[in-house]
C-alpha cells in the first residue's frame, strides 16, 4: 500500500524522469522522490520476507527462526533476495537442504527475483551444573550410554562422532568404557598411541576428523581391568582432562555399560551437557535404558533422545526387513517421557562389517540410507540439545521415572 502511494508521488512525466534519474547530486539520484519510493517498497519487501523466514519452524530445534534469533539479516537488492542466517546448530550439509526448504517458502513473496540464503552456524555452550567446572574449550559433552551392554552403544557413539563432524562441527570421542574400550578398534586407530611431548598432557590420535581418546591406547588389551569404581572414575577423569583436546563443540563420551555406581559418579564428576540412550527394542533392554534415564535425571543431565538400535532386521540377500525383537518399544519409550526418538537403526550386517572394521558407517558409505540414519540422528541429538541450551536449565522438561 505504502508503495503504491509513493508511486503516485513520482516525477510525472516518465521520460523527463528516466533523464534525470541518469544524473547524480552528491553521489545520490537527483531524482529523490522516485529512490524514496523504491526504498518503501523494498522495506516492505523485506518485511513480508523477514515475517515469513521468522516464522519458518526449523525442524531439528522445534522451534521457529524467528523464535532462535537466526534471522541475521534480509535484503532486497536490484539483483534480487539476500538472506543471512545463523543456526545454534552445525549445518556444512544442512544448510543448502535449509536453504531450498526457504526458497521454496519465500517464493510466493519474493516473485521471480532471485533468492540466495546463507547459513552460518555457531554452537553455544550450555552451562553446567553448579559445582561442576567446565572443561576448557569443550563447549558440550554428550554422553551415549545404555542400562545394557552390547546394545550397540560404541557404534552409536562412533558414528554420531562422525556425522556432527560431518555437520562441520569440532568433535572429540571419549571411550569411557574402560573394561572393554572399543574406540581405537572402531575407529580405525588400532596401531596407534597419544603422544606426550611434555609427559603430562597427551595429544589425541584423530581419526577422519574427530579426536579420539581410550584406556585402549594405554594399556594391553590382552590384560584384564581389574580396577574398582573409584579407580575407574579418577582414571577417566584424569584421561578427560589430560587430553589437549583443543577448541571442540562436542565431545561424545562412549559411557561403560550399565547404571551402577560407576556411571553415577561419571554423571557427577564430569560436566555433561547431555545424554543419549541407546536401547534395543527388547522389553528387558528397554527396562535397563529407563534405568539409565533416570541417572541422568538424579544428576539432572537432560536426555536429548532414546536411539533404538537393531530395530529391525535386514536380510542382506533380499532386503526383506523384519520386526525379530519386537516393534515400536523405544517409540513408545519416548512417548512415556517426552523425549524425541533420536534414530530407529536396522540391524544391519553392514553396521557391524564397517564400524568393527575400522570405518563406521557415516564415513564407509554417508550417502546410503544407513548413513543418513546416522546423519539424521546427529542432527536431531544437536537440535535438542540447542533447545535445551535456549530453554534454560530450569525450562528443559523434567523426565520423571516411576519404579520399574
Ligand atoms: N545396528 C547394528 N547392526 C548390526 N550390528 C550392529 C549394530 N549396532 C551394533 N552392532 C554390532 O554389535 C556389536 C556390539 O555393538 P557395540 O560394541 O557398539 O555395543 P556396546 O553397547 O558398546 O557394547 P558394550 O556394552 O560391550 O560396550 C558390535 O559388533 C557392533 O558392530
Ligand atoms: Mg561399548
Amino acid at each position: 500500500m505504502a508503495a503504491r502511494v509513493a508511486k503516485a508521488r513520482l516525477c510525472p512525466k516518465p521520460l523527463i524522469r528516466r533523464a534525470l534519474s541518469a544524473f547524480r547530486y552528491n553521489g545520490r539520484p537527483f531524482c529523490r522522490r522516485r529512490t524514496a519510493a523504491r526504498v518503501s517498497m523494498s522495506t516492505e519487501r523485506e518485511a513480508l520476507l523477514r515475517q515469513s523466514i521468522g516464522g519458518y519452524i526449523e525442524p531439528y530445534i522445534g522451534l521457529s527462526l524467528e523464535e532462535l534469533g537466526a534471522v541475521r539479516s534480509v535484503r532486497v537488492t536490484e539483483k534480487g533476495v539476500d538472506v543471512s542466517l545463523e543456526l545454534p546448530i552445525p549445518a556444512s550439509h544442512y544448510g543448502a537442504e535449509l536453504a531450498a526448504a526457504l526458497k521454496a517458502r519465500l517464493s510466493g513473496v519474493a516473485g521471480d527475483s532471485d533468492i540466495r540464503v546463507d547459513v552460518a552456524w555457531n554452537v553455544a555452550a550450555r552451562e553446567v551444573r553448579s559445582g561442576l567446572k567446565p572443561i576448557q574449550g569443550i563447549r558440550n559433552i554428550i554422553a551415549v550410554a545404555s542400562g545394557k551392554g552390547g546394545v550397540g552403544k560404541s557404534t552409536t557413539a562412533a558414528n554420531l562422532a562422525l556425522a556432527l563432524a560431518r555437520e562441520g562441527a569440532a568433535v572429540g570421542l571419549l571411550d569411557a568404557d574402560i573394561y572393554g574400550p572399543s574406540q581405537p578398534t572402531m575407529m580405525g586407530l588400532k596401531n596407534e598411541r597419544p603422544a606426550s611431548p611434555d609427559q603430562r598432557t597427551m595429544i589425541p590420535p584423530v581419526a577422519y576428523g574427530v579426536k579420539v581418546m581410550s584406556i585402549g591406547f594405554l594399556i594391553d588389551e590382552e590384560q584384564p581391568m581389574v580396577w574398582r569404581g573409584p579407580m575407574v572414575t579418577q582414571a577417566l577423569v584424569q584421561l578427560l582432562e589430560t587430553t589437549r583436546w583443543g577448541d571442540l563443540d562436542y565431545l561424545i563420551v562412549d559411557m561403560p555399560p550399565g547404571t551402577g555406581d560407576t556411571q553415577l559418579t561419571l554423571s557427577q564428576r564430569v560436566p555433561v551437557s547431555g545424554a543419549v540412550i541407546v536401547s534395543t527394542p527388547q522389553d528387558i533392554a528397554l527396562l535397563d535404558a529407563r534405568k539409565g534415564l533416570r541417572m541422568f535425571q538424579k544428576v539432572e543431565v537432560p536426555v536429548l533422545g532414546i536411539v533404538e538400535n537393531m530395530s529391525t532386521h535386514v536380510c542382506s540377500k533380499c532386503g526383506h526387513e523384519e520386526h525379530v525383537f519386537g516393534a515400536g518399544g523405544g517409540r513408545r519409550m519416548a512417548e512415556q517421557y517426552g523425549v524425541p526418538l533420536l534414530a530407529e537403526l536396522p540391524l544391519d550386517i553392514r553396521i557391524r562389517e564397517q564400524t568393527d572394521s575400522g570405518k563406521p558407517t557415516v564415513v564407509a558409505e554417508p550417502d546410503s540410507q544407513l548413513g543418513r540414519a546416522y546423519l539424521e540422528l546427529a542432527r536431531r541429538a544437536a537440535g535438542a540439545l540447542a533447545r535445551a541450551i535456549i530453554a534454560g536449565p530450569a525450562a528443559f522438561p523434567t523426565i520423571r521415572i516411576e519404579d520399574t
